[in-house]
Order: C-alpha cells, then structure tokens, then sequence
C-alpha cells in the first residue's frame, strides 16, 4: 500500500505516532523551539538519556524513548544553520530526513512525525526546506514498503500552507 504523506498543523508533543523527530542541536542537550518543547513534555529521564548519546553532527540523527509522549520514540536529528545556501545547507537537510527514516526503520516503525527542520532558529527558508523534505522522504519511502504514515507537523497556519502546496 502507499504510505500517507500528509502535512496537518499541531503541536509535534502530541501526536500518537510511532516516533516524532525532534530539530536538535549537536548538543542533544535541549534548547528552545520544539526542542525546548519536547523536553518539557517528556520530563527529565529524556535528558539523562541524551547525555549518555555522546551529541549528533549536523545531519545525523540518533533515537531515544518517548517517555511520557503518546510517541514511543523520538528521534534527534540536527538541521544546518542556515548560511546562504551554498555551504551544503541542502544535502544536509536532506540527510536529516534520510536518516531520521532509515533509523525508524531499523526499529520497525510505521509511523514517523516531523517538524520543518531548521526553519525556526536556524534560519532555513521555509520555502526550500518544505520542497527538499517532501522530495527526500518520497525517495526513501520508494524503498521502505513497510512505513505507513509520514506527518509533516506544522506550526503556523503559514507553514502549513507552504507544506501542502509543495505536496501539490
Ligand atoms: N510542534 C511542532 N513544531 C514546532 C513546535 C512544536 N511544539 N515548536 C516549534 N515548532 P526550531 P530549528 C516549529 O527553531 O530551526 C533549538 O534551540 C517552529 O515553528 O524549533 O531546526 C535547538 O536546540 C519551526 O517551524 O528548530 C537548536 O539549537 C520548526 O518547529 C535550534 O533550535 C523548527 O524550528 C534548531 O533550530
């Protein structure tokens, strides 16, 4: 069957879904945005988790438990800074798409929700970001049978809008 790929606007805490990711820094230590937010609705075990990861590089991803989240997982992955768009800002997007996938499936998940990725504090235009998340997660759904439900999770009425056009 063909996955669902669809956007919806939401606060990412509460989706039930298999794992939701969450726009990290290489920290994995916590910050603002829907890091800061996904911290809070987890409780403290998440970031005694982190500790122990050792930090991610920017278009890696790595997985920890959903604790009190109705997500079993949440998988971390860390979105370029904007700088101009010639500093490989693109094909590490990308990646941060590619493996948050490739890891869900390692688990056997069917579901996965994400935020738009280093759009907040990052700087990314949302614009392009939406076109290369929507492109990258097709091709890695073209091999992942398996997944049945992929959430693009916005917050803003206006991000949502961009979403949905560049699903067409
Ligand atoms: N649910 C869904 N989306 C959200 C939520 C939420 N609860 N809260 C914010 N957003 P950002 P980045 C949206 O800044 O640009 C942190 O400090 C937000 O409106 O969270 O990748 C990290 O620790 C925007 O559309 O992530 C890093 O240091 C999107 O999530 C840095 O920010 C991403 O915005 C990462 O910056």
């Amino acid at each position: 069957m063909k996955p669902l790929i669809h956007a919806l606007r939401a606060d990412i805490t509460t989706l039930t879904v298999d794992a939701i990711v969450n726009a990290a820094n290489s920290s994995l230590l916590g910050g603002g945005g829907v890091d800061g937010a996904i911290h809070r609705a987890t409780g403290p075990e998440l970031v005694h988790e982190c500790r122990r990861l050792g930090g991610c590089k920017t278009g890696e991803a790595k997985l920890t438990k959903g604790y009190r989240l109705p997500a079993r997982y949440i998988i971390h992955t860390v979105g370029p800074v904007w700088r101009g768009g010639d500093q490989g800002e693109p094909e590490l997007l990308a990646s941060c798409y590619r493996r948050s996938i490739t890891l869900a499936r390692s688990k056997a998940l069917r579901s996965i929700a994400f935020p738009s990725i280093s759009t907040g504090i990052f700087g990314y235009p949302i614009t392009l970001a939406a076109t290369t998340a929507v492109q990258t997660v097709r091709d890695a759904l073209a091999g992942a049978p398996e997944m049945e439900e992929v959430v693009f999770c916005c917050f803003s009425p206006e991000d949502l809008a961009v979403y949905e056009d560049a699903l067409g």
